[in-house]
């Protein structure tokens, strides 16, 4: 396991699966009413310099449900927000917390609070990668699909942080995965590059409706995420025909299982038929951070 969790690509493929089977068990044992204290007197900080729903209440609660304890920092509050370095931020907090969860806007910033911090720095969403999200989709898949070698995953919108983590998760797990986007809005160059050197089947087009054929898997994310909004009209037009709908279902396997990271614009980047619809497994999908985050922070604090 590495010390700190900025990309996805910093797990290996035994890590992913470690981690899954770790989650499994403590999903189980949380359903047998199960209780552990194995982080017991750990403390995790949860920077944020955006808003979040399902990171904050998951990683807080999977602190409480191990015995520990988890603290929020709205960014604005503390006084980094004021001026104060992050690298000082970073060696004052390690300090006091046993881990580090982090939202932030530039990717840059984990990377120099990491190589300042003396505790693990866990990646809550930057612009390039949401790590955390794609461990609990992993554990979703394999709950769903038994498997991941030779499944096809295809991404429909954006070529996003979500897609960009999703591009590796697909590589480290032997997953073929294919991204329909307008023009412009590719995947990270280097990610991609990178996801190419681990193995990975990538197919990058224009087209949703050749991308959803034969899908396994249907993900979509929003077409404006947090810190685009500048940019709302110009992309709501430009995504309008990447809507995940019936249409684009019937495209997919009749098996398909939707996944969506939420939070979801319904009428937007997908229907309010398809997400509430048999196919979506997206709810699971939101549980699933608490039990992926759990083994992670057994993993990374222990
Ligand atoms: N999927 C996800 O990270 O959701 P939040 O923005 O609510 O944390
Ligand atoms: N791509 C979205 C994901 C939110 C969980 C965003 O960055 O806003």
């Amino acid at each position: 396991m590495p010390s700190h969790l900025l990309s996805l690509s910093d797990l290996s493929y035994d890590d992913i699966i470690n981690l899954l089977d770790t989650a499994s068990d403590l999903k189980e044992k949380r359903a047998r009413g199960k209780t552990s204290s194995a982080l017991k007197n750990k403390t995790l900080a949860m920077l944020f310099e955006k808003s979040s729903t399902r990171t904050r209440i998951s990683f807080e609660v999977a602190m409480t449900e191990l015995g520990g304890h988890a603290i929020f920092l709205n960014y604005k509050d503390i006084q980094l927000g004021r001026g104060e370095s992050i690298a000082d931020t970073a060696k004052v907090m390690s300090r006091y917390v046993n881990a580090i969860m982090a939202r932030v806007y530039k990717h840059e910033t984990l990377v120099e609070f990491s190589g300042n911090a003396t505790v693990p720095v866990i990646n809550g969403l930057s612009d390039l990668e949401h790590p955390c999200q794609l461990l609990a989709d992993l554990l979703t898949i394999r709950e769903y699909k038994g498997r991941f070698k030779g499944l096809n995953f295809s991404w429909i919108g954006d070529g996003n942080n979500v897609c960009n983590s999703a591009l590796l998760a697909c590589a480290l797990t032997g997953m073929k995965m294919t991204v329909a986007c307008p023009g412009g809005y590719e995947p990270n160059a280097e990610i991609v590059e990178r996801a190419k050197k681990i193995g990975g089947e990538i197919n990058i087009i224009h087209d949703p409706m050749k991308a959803a054929k034969k899908a396994d898997v249907l993900y979509t994310d929003v077409w404006v995420s947090m810190g685009d909004e500048d940019e709302y009209d110009q992309r709501l037009h430009d995504f309008k025909p990447y809507q995940i709908n019936s249409r684009l279902l019937e495209q997919a396997k009749h098996d398909v299982m939707v996944l969506h990271c939420l939070p979801a614009h319904r009428g937007e980047e997908i229907t309010a038929e398809v997400i509430d619809g048999k196919n979506s497994a997206v709810f699971d999908q939101a549980e699933n951070r608490l039990h992926a985050q759990k083994a992670l922070l057994l993993k990374l604090i222990s």
